[in-house]
């Protein structure tokens, strides 16, 4: 058969499954959750719409008012609606923000022609294996609520389900023999879970995994699950990927398992997992049991599995024949578990790891799997560092072209509007087996509208128009048409230049440089896990942060609208990230020019600047509720039901965005710009540092990044925290301006 036809083939089914028996109650109840005062301003009709297999929508006006959207899918009448919510209303439902759904007014716009869109693609999907532990480590089932609304309304129609599934773990560990310690040995914190399920790490420090949160974790991957089959969201489920508790051997003393590598700077007790070699007669039991507990909880809800083995871990052997007999047997395994079974794979080992991943490797580890259909490959990084061309579409299996965007949830300003619009439909018209347009972000973190646009790209065959959709964009999230033109030229100001990266060495969302422990050198236009650098020039920011502003002073009332809380939060923390840049230059090199007059006192006083710089960071960040520490920390400690429970709990949520390990392994990798964070966490660092130059002795950095260490380990024990005043934005914001003449010009 014909590849497309097969692919195509393969998608009528997954549609043809999720339409199967589902009435549009789902699509109904999310109106009642969201519109309440609109459950009867609707009608939802599935219909068999004459175009091809992809999704298709018509909105239209009925006789009595009423909005009738038809669809050929659950996702289709999802897609209309929210066509019809944003363009027509000018209403939506945000990250962090929530659902504004509800300020709609009274009686529903009239359309004067009708909403029509059909997808160029089958499928649109989201999540990173990480962003469960990133974002949703600690939500709530409100906050998977709404997530899953988001992703609905946006049109997505696969997504990963990761959550509680160390439930599904420890049962089929237990049921082979391995006692609870051995289990525990094996599994991760809370926050690590993402890392654990890689194969990447094994253990929790701090203290063990608790079953009980386990079970609570289970019981909200449930309601997920059912959630997302009334929504028409496949789950892409976990499956046995190999990693399995050292004890192992124990148990089975012949078995053949191969320790993994280490992992970033981990010890061996906390990395180099255990692996059961597919070959393993073991493998296929171990899977089997895996999968059909899976289907006993959640009826048969997927064909999809999300399954990787090398994932920033190395296999055993680079040899051609045992990839593509890892493969072929981890492939058996699914088959033989679910004979519909689709093996989803992350693609990023492919770019973390290209120097092992050499053409003819990946070709025999994905020809190992003799169907094509039978796999689906997430392209993680295509806007900027693409796998798809080098393996000429991964050598038939389907793929989905995805938008990473960032690291561990880093919130810097930016995007690349061209790379999102104009690569993914290319590689639409040039690639055969591409399936889908998808998100991949590490963390959700601010900068919707780019994952807005690629979602939306798939609506579209060709490349968006990036002013308009800017434009139409504002009017939905400050709810209005007639906002003040400053708001929208200062969106267009950073359409244009933060929003249009094209320098592809500095590819992802940049953090601020007093995120990092501080030194001498390596902290400014760094590329890779931990950027930093800036690719646009920082006075348009300025500019536009200033027309941003101004829309506000002159219109008091987008004070009082969320949305626009939000963005000047977010503006404003990075016009002042950015101006700390040159103050800290500032300092070096009063520092390194020992014939400055009274450098000791000068170098004290750069200090003092820098430092009340970020107190004002600080006071910005802690007006909104989006921007604080103690809003990460208590969705953590409302997990547990003791103090010493919400005690870890909060160890995990400190460590994570901080130390990222025991002793600072990955450290920084996951900062923020949180209030409570900057002010406890940052500002002592920049202290320390200020004094350290200012101090007689040499600049040494391994004792001062030694010294911080310290420190760092007593921070992530504390669970004291001062409480924030309530502040108003605009009342910091008066004052900052004051302050900060010279960075926040208005
Ligand atoms: C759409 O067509 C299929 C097969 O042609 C049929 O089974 C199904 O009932 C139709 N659905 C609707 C909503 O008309
Ligand atoms: C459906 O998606 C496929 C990609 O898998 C694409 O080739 C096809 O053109 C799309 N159909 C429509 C009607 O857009
Ligand atoms: C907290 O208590 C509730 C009610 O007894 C229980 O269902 C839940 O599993 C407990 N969770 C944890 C993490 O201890
Ligand atoms: C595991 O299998 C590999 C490949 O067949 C073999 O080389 C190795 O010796 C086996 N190891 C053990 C411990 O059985
Ligand atoms: C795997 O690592 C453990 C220690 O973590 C060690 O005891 C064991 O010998 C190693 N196994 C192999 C096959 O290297
Ligand atoms: C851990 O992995 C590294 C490779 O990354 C390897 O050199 C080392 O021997 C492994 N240790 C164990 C105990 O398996
Ligand atoms: C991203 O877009 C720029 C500008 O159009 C282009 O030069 C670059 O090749 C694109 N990157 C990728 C990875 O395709
Ligand atoms: C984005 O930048 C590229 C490269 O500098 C330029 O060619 C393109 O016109 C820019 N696009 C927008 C929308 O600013
Ligand atoms: C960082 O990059 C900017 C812009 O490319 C450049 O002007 C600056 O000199 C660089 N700074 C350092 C320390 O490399
Ligand atoms: C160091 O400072 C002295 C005194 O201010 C100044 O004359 C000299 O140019 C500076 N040197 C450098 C390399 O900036
Ligand atoms: C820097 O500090 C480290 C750790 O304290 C020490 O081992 C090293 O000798 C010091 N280097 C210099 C040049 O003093």
């Amino acid at each position: 058969m014909h590849l497309v036809s097969r692919i195509v083939l393969t998608v009528a089914a997954a549609v043809a499954a999720v339409s199967a028996g589902l009435s549009t109650s789902g699509v109904e109840a999310l109106v009642e959750r969201r519109l309440p005062q609109h459950a009867s301003s609707f009608q939802f009709k599935l219909v068999n719409l004459s175009t091809a297999a992809n999704d298709s929508y018509v909105v239209s006006n009925i006789d009595d008012g009423k909005i009738l959207v038809q669809g050929n899918t659950l996702s289709a009448l999802l897609s209309g609606l929210h066509s019809y919510l944003t363009n027509v209303v000018h209403v939506d439902i945000w990250w962090y923000i929530g659902s504004r759904l509800d300020v709609a007014p009274v009686t529903m716009p009239c359309l004067s022609s009708p909403l029509m869109g059909t997808s160029v693609v089958p499928y649109r999907y989201h999540f990173n294996t990480v962003t469960t532990s990133y974002t949703s480590a600690f939500w709530s089932w409100e906050d998977w609520e709404l997530q899953l609304d988001w992703m609905a309304l946006r049109g997505i129609n696969i997504a990963l389900a990761w959550t509680g599934v160390e439930k599904i773990f420890i049962q089929v560990f237990q049921e082979i023999g391995l006692a609870d310690d051995e289990i525990q040995d094996f599994l991760s914190g809370p926050a690590f879970l993402a890392w654990n399920r890689f194969g990447n790490i094994q253990g929790s420090w701090g203290g063990p995994l608790s079953y009980a949160w386990v079970d609570d974790q289970f019981a909200m991957q449930l309601k997920i699950i059912r959630r997302m089959g009334e929504l028409g969201m496949i789950p892409i489920l976990p499956a046995f990927p190999g990693f399995v508790p050292r004890a192992i051997t124990r148990v089975y003393p012949d078995v053949n398992v191969t320790n993994g590598s280490t992992w970033e700077d981990f010890a061996v007790t906390y990395t180099n997992d255990t692996f059961l070699n597919p070959f393993d007669p073991l493998f296929a039991q171990l899977q089997k049991s895996f999968i059909a507990k899976q289907k006993a909880y959640y009826g048969d809800v997927t064909s999809f599995y999300t399954l990787d083995q090398f994932n920033e871990n190395s296999p055993a052997s680079g040899d051609l024949a045992y990839l593509a007999s890892v493969s072929l047997n981890t492939w058996k395994s699914l088959k033989a578990a679910d004979p519909d079974s689709i093996w989803v794979m992350q693609g990023w080992l492919f770019t973390s790891s290209a120097a092992f991943w050499t053409n003819d490797r990946i070709q025999a580890f994905l020809g190992g799997v003799p169907v094509d259909s039978d796999m689906l490959i997430l392209d993680l990084f295509s806007e900027s560092q693409p796998e798809w061309q080098r393996t000429d579409s991964y050598y038939g299996k389907p793929w989905i072209w995805c938008q990473l965007h960032n690291y561990g949830g880093n919130m810097g300003l930016y995007g690349q509007i061209m790379n999102i619009t104009a690569n993914p439909v290319e590689a639409l018209r040039h690639s055969s087996s591409l399936v889908g347009f998808g998100l991949s972000p590490e963390g959700q973190e601010g900068n919707e509208i780019v994952y807005d646009m690629l979602l939306d790209q798939a609506w579209y065959s060709n490349p968006i128009d990036t002013e308009e959709y800017f434009h139409n964009w504002v009017s939905s999230r400050y709810e209005s048409v007639s906002l003040p033109h400053g708001l929208y030229a200062a969106w267009d100001m950073v359409r244009t230049t933060v929003y249009n990266n094209t320098n592809l060495i500095a590819n992802a969302v940049p953090k601020a440089i007093f995120e990092l422990v501080p030194s001498t050198t390596g902290l400014l236009n760094k590329t890779g896990h931990h950027p930093t650098q800036i690719n646009y020039d920082t006075s348009v920011l300025i500019e536009a942060w200033s027309l941003m502003y101004g829309a506000g002073i002159d219109n008091p009332y987008l004070f009082a609208n969320p949305s626009y809380q939000y963005d000047i939060v977010d503006w404003t923390r990075q016009v002042l990230s950015n101006a700390f840049i040159p103050m800290y230059q500032q300092l070096i090199s009063i520092y390194t020019n020992t014939s400055t007059p009274c450098r000791t006192s000068r170098i004290r006083g750069q200090g003092s600047r820098m430092i009340a710089l970020l107190e004002t960071v600080n006071d910005v960040l802690a007006t909104n509720d989006n921007f604080k520490l103690s809003t990460w920390i208590n969705a953590a400690r409302a997990m547990a039901n003791t103090t010493a429970d919400a005690d870890f709990m909060e160890y995990q949520a400190r460590v994570q965005v901080t130390l990222w390990g025991p002793h600072g392994e990955i450290s920084d990798y996951a900062s923020k710009s949180w209030a409570g964070l900057v002010s406890s966490y940052y500002v002592p660092r920049w202290e320390k540092f200020v004094d350290y130059l200012a101090s007689a002795s040499v600049y040494n950095k391994t004792a001062f990044t030694a010294e911080l260490l310290q420190s760092a380990e007593t921070w992530v024990e504390q669970t004291e925290r001062t409480v924030e005043k309530e502040t108003r934005i605009e009342d910091v914001l008066a004052q900052a301006v004051k302050q900060w003449p010279h960075i926040l010009i208005v």
